[in-house]
């Protein structure tokens, strides 16, 4: 089931830990971000969509009501609930008429923030199902929300580009859609040798550009390869990086995300900040680890940070070169990290690797190897957006008792 997804909005840390604390608890709703001020809120809007925004009215640089007017107004799907104090009346009235569709008066309790979320919640599905309908009369019908996914890991090695250019590769061929691969990866990105084209320009350069980014300045950008996924290639030298800030990243996504059905981003295993930028826009996060001990335990750091980023709840967690001869099993590392694998790819170094010195994703060139197979699971995984951690226990008890009953 699809989590409804709340923005908290509060200046006071300790308001939106209390907040976290209470929705944490709730299986059926996922924190996805906080901000300190309206200004916050309205920038986080936009990257994160979530269904919910939870706003305090008195904040500093831009107050809750005048942040609700601005997102109602540009997004109108989100839906704001004011979160008030005794006595503020005519704030809330104003906040109503700014667009804001519910209100909860401090001190409220659990059951009181759970239901008004999900009433609330529930009515805008309704709303939006009429205007949809509506909207399918005149045609004009948007098949499906866009994809953002990330291919994350904190080693470097891990193959997240070899699964990065294998996956957009399939995704391209079995969905027919827009698909574009944006190398992040910005000292050392390889996706241009992975996919054997020669850029020019990169993303360095068209962050240079001067005046408000648009699409087709975008589009010019991009290199097309034949698989039909379009590539944002990394700058041409190291030192070019530091030209691409954290916020263009965040402008170049948004703009690509309203053109594409699929944008896929490949990154370098760092916590910095142009990473966590694409993290923060993506709805899936495909983390790809190996199975040696500095990587299990870089890897149960990496959790408990992606848990206080909010991105845990859409982390999808990839082990390759997975082979029980190491020493540690699969089983061993979910326990170590307290997560479950979704899907494991094999070693095949011979096919792997000629693959990048042809510039031929292996997907194409030897669909029916092992690899192949398993990058084929977790594109299907990534297309119809399962793979959870909630999902993979159920499958995981119902494979137990299967075992039980047929072992
Ligand atoms: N399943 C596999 N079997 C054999 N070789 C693999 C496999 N996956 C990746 N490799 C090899 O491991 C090396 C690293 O892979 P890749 O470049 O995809 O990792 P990465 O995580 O993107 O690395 P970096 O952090 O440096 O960007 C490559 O030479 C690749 O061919
Ligand atoms: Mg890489």
């Amino acid at each position: 089931m699809e989590k409804i997804k709340v923005l908290i909005v509060d200046d006071i840390s300790e308001t939106r830990d209390n907040l976290n604390r209470l929705l944490k608890l709730e299986e059926d709703i996922q924190v996805v971000g906080e901000a300190a001020n309206g200004e916050q809120a309205v920038r986080k809007s936009e990257q994160l969509l979530p269904d919910i925004i939870l706003m305090d009215i008195n904040m500093p640089i831009m107050n809750g009501i005048a942040a609700t007017e601005k997102i109602s107004l540009n997004f109108p799907n989100i839906a704001v609930i004011m979160i008030s104090v005794q006595g503020e009346a005519e704030y809330l009235k104003k906040a109503m008429m700014a667009g804001a569709r519910e209100y909860l008066v401090k001190p409220f309790s659990a059951d009181e923030l759970n239901n008004t979320i999900k009433r609330t919640y529930d009515l805008e599905r309704k709303r939006l199902g009429k205007m949809e309908g509506t909207k399918k009369l005149f045609g004009k019908q948007k098949d499906s929300k866009p994809q953002v996914i990330t291919i994350f890991g904190t080693k470097g090695g891990v193959g997240k580009t070899t699964l990065a250019v294998n996956s957009s590769t399939l995704i391209a061929k079995k969905t027919k859609k827009k698909v574009v691969l944006v190398d992040l990866d910005l000292q050392f990105g390889d996706v241009s040798v992975f996919f054997n084209v020669s850029p020019k320009k990169s993303i360095a350069e068209l962050v240079q550009e001067r005046g408000q980014l648009n699409i087709e300045l975008v589009e010019s950008y991009l290199i097309p390869h034949i698989s039909g996924v379009k590539i944002l290639p990394a700058p041409m030298r190291p030192e070019y990086s530091e030209l691409v800030t954290p916020n263009n990243v965040l402008e170049i996504l948004t703009i690509l995300r309203q053109n594409y059905d699929y944008v896929i981003i490949d990154t370098p295993p760092i916590f910095q900040d142009t990473n966590l930028s694409a993290l923060d826009m993506s709805n899936q996060v495909l983390l790809v680890m190996n199975m040696d001990l500095p990587t299990v335990k870089n890897m149960k750091l990496s959790l408990e940070l992606l848990d206080s980023l909010h991105h845990k709840a859409k982390t999808k967690l990839i082990l390759n070169r997975a082979s029980e001869d190491l020493g540690i099993s699969a089983g061993d590392v979910e326990n170590a990290l307290d997560f479950l694998i979704a899907h494991q790819m094999p070693t095949d170094g011979k096919l792997v690797v000629t693959s990048v010195n042809k510039g031929i994703p292996f997907v194409l060139s030897n669909a029916n190897a092992k690899v192949s197979k398993a990058v084929d699971q977790i594109t299907n995984m990534v297309i119809e957006d399962t793979g959870y951690q909630k999902e993979l226990m159920e499958s995981k008890q119902k494979r137990k008792l299967f075992g039980k009953i047929f072992g």
